[in-house]
């Protein structure tokens, strides 16, 4: 492997961990990306506009009631991903590190998933599940940022990949029937991410993975976006419809329009 030693370190650290935990180089790019959120809260709730972006969002839940939280959360997500700029910063957040696990040739997902988890709310959880488990393919990685500090069960947790070995002998015991009984059997193992504002997470979705209901006081905002390398094989998601080319190179646009000269 001709890989410079860091990026060497890099990779072995996903392989070893499933996850990186990284601070973010273009701080500039995520004040953006929270800066469009925050209008569209303010907007939406004129009183919060002299409040600093940090406590809007780690005390939404008593400026929201939970019911109207799900239009509200799809309201910005939508808004968010019609901002010509969003997508490119949310590459731009992540691009050494992607390009470093994942390759510089790169597809990336067509809308960035957001994730709001109130205080003591079990309408949106996410029971322990493997993206691969339901016919996704396991060439791609998950950029996931918090836009607040993100701890203990107001974070997500992660089988680490030194213990993903688990798995599959918890999938042969006969009483495994729910997600539940998977996640019992792995509780203990898990990592629960412990990521700042100001840092992204990679990981690897194809290691279990999920939350609870956050018990901690504060509202957990996090984002999600798949990146995958271009010539990787596809599986649920497809290009064109999920996914699109950011960054194809000249010598494959060369190759995918080559035709072999017809000798007549
Ligand atoms: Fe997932």
């Amino acid at each position: 492997m001709f890989l410079s030693k860091k990026e060497k370190k890099l990779n072995q650290e996903y392989l070893r961990n499933g996850f990186v935990i990284h601070n973010i180089e273009n701080i500039k790019s995520l004040d953006q990306i929270r800066d469009i959120v925050i209008n569209i809260i303010k907007k939406n709730l004129p009183n919060l506009k002299n409040e600093k972006s940090e406590k809007i969002l780690n005390n939404i839940h008593n400026f929201v009631e939970s019911k109207k939280l799900n239009n509200f959360r799809l309201e910005i997500i939508n808004k968010i991903n019609s901002n010509q700029n969003f997508r490119k910063n949310y590459f731009e957040i992540s691009k050494n590190l992607i390009e470093t696990i994942v390759g510089n040739e790169l597809a990336m997902q067509l809308r960035v998933g957001l994730s709001v988890q109130l205080p003591k709310d079990s309408s949106s959880l996410l029971s322990v599940h493997a993206d691969t488990w339901t016919g996704v393919s396991p060439y791609e990685s998950v950029v996931w940022l918090p836009l607040v500090n993100c701890y203990k069960t107001k974070s997500m947790y992660i089988l680490p990949a030194y213990k993903a070995f688990k798995i599959s002998k918890i999938f042969k015991e006969k009483n495994i029937r729910s997600s539940e009984d998977i996640y019992k059997k792995i509780k203990k193992d898990v990592v629960w991410l412990k990521v700042n504002y100001g840092q992204v997470v990679i990981f690897d979705h194809s290691l279990p993975h999920g939350n609870v209901i956050n018990n901690e006081k504060e509202t957990r905002w996090s984002m999600n976006c798949r990146f995958k390398s271009i010539f990787t094989p596809y599986a649920e998601k497809k290009i064109g419809e999920y996914y699109e080319p950011i960054t194809l190179r000249a010598a494959s646009k060369r190759g995918i329009t080559y035709k072999y000269p017809d000798e007549k």
